[in-house]
């Protein structure tokens, strides 16, 4: 057997007993590299070639993406890394491996990165795909949300991971549990998570099929991850949290809406959630525009993840079906001309189990999800739990709060 052979077999067995975990890429298949490997493996795998596409709101999932980036690019010296709406599926053909990124948004992938996964055109099957995604506190079924349409869709899911990120979320308490990620060592985990990706599909490629990981049942994900919890907690009119949503999930049975743009209702009312639809029918909840203030400057139509503004009439109109209840649009307008109600952040928050600006059970949830974490080793604590608080994300930044489009 040759050096370089060696040298993978031993990868591979290292990366296969991690990827038949439930826990799938804990990155004990880290491949160290010195120049020397750097250039052998620049002239091993520049034959392939890659991309990661990304939907991120504040940032987060765009750092991750750059740092697997980052990686696939030492392994072939080459990776492309666009946001979801810079790029349509059909684009995808002349990609060997393909990575997807989405934020969690009620432990789900905000649903423009769905969106594009159930519109990948079967030509593509069987194509190389690898998940990651990024979350605050609750991932909940994130991972088997993600993967699962790609799945569906014919294609070989080589991979997936999940990384622990600080929270821009409106209505929640700053510093939040899980500021301070991602960190030095989040990155670098996620560059050796690209390296491992581009490693698998390799030795895929060379017919060792075996290490194409399974997906985990939701029962285990709920253990490892938590059901997680629908995100209603942020307007002033919301009289209470939310009612038990998990009894009647099953993930497996979920269809996909199979066209742009549709209603988020694709996860809530299939899996027996509260109905999440937002700005219209949560009382509390409305988004509404006010005419003087609008300077008509298409920052919210452009930065709405879900198409859900409709600027061919004025005032503009939200259609309220597709609504995330992200809020981006009211952050980002320089105006004022959006309004929202805030909640009233609650003022034991960070004190206990509240996280929330609401005591509702988010808050208890929150804080044992993180402990079952911390204490398996999948979440380290950078901002103590007596620190959370005292101030609302939007109170801390005032108006408008993101500078950017996303
Ligand atoms: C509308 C919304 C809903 C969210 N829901 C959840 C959730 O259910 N569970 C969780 O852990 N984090 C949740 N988050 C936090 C984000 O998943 C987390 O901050 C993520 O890293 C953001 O990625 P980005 O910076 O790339 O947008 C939510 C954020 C938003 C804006
Ligand atoms: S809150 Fe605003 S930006 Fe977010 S989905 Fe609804 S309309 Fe779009
Ligand atoms: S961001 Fe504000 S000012 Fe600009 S178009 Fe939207 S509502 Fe009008």
């Amino acid at each position: 057997m040759t050096e370089t052979n060696l040298t993978r077999r031993k990868f591979m067995a290292v990366s296969s007993a991690a990827i038949a975990s439930p826990f799938v890429i804990k990155m004990t298949g880290t491949v160290t590299h010195s120049e020397a490997a750097a250039k052998e493996n620049e002239t091993k795998y520049n034959d392939m070639k890659s991309i990661v596409i990304y939907y991120s709101q504040t940032g987060n999932t765009k750092k991750i993406g750059q740092a697997i980036q980052k990686g696939i690019t030492r392994q072939t010296g080459q990776c492309d890394l666009v946001r979801v709406k810079e790029i349509t599926p059909a684009k995808l053909e002349k990609y060997d491996l393909i990575g997807i990124g989405a934020p969690t948004w009620s432990s789900c992938p905000s649903p423009i990165v769905i969106y594009f996964c159930k519109n990948l055109p079967p030509t593509l099957k069987g194509k190389h795909f690898f998940w990651y995604s990024t979350h605050g506190t609750m991932p909940g079924r994130c991972i088997i949300r993600g993967v699962q349409p790609l799945k569906e869709a014919g294609m070989t899911v080589i991979g997936w991971k999940d990384w622990y990120c600080g929270c821009k979320v409106p209505g929640h308490m700053k510093p939040w549990y899980t500021d301070g990620h991602p960190d030095e060592i989040d990155l670098a985990e996620a560059e050796s998570f690209g390296e491992a990706m581009v490693e698998h599909s390799r030795i895929i490629s060379d017919g060792e099929t075996g290490i194409i990981p399974t997906l985990h049942s939701t029962e285990t994900s709920d253990q490892i991850w938590g059901k997680g919890h629908p995100f209603v907690f942020m307007g002033a009119g919301q009289q209470s949290p939310a009612p038990d949503m998990d009894s009647n999930m099953e993930v497996e049975k979920m269809p996909y809406p199979l066209e742009i743009p549709t209603s988020m209702n694709y996860v809530c009312e299939l899996e027996g959630m509260p109905n999440r639809e937002g700005a219209k029918s949560q009382p509390g909840n409305e988004l509404k525009i006010n005419p003087d203030k609008c300077i008509r400057c298409g920052l919210c139509v452009k930065g709405c993840p879900c198409y859900n503004i409709d600027d061919s009439v004025f005032p503009y109109v939200f259609k309220t079906q597709d609504c995330e209840m992200c809020l981006f649009c009211e952050g980002i307008c320089p105006t004022g001309a959006i309004e929202f109600e805030f909640r009233k952040p609650d003022q034991n928050a960070g004190k206990g189990d509240s996280g929330m600006a609401d005591p509702g059970k988010g808050g208890g949830d929150i804080s044992l999800q993180l402990e079952l974490a911390e204490a398996t080793g999948r979440f380290r604590r950078l901002t103590r739990r007596e620190d959370v608080g005292p101030k609302t994300w939007e109170e801390v930044t005032g108006h408008p709060r993101h500078k950017e489009l996303p």
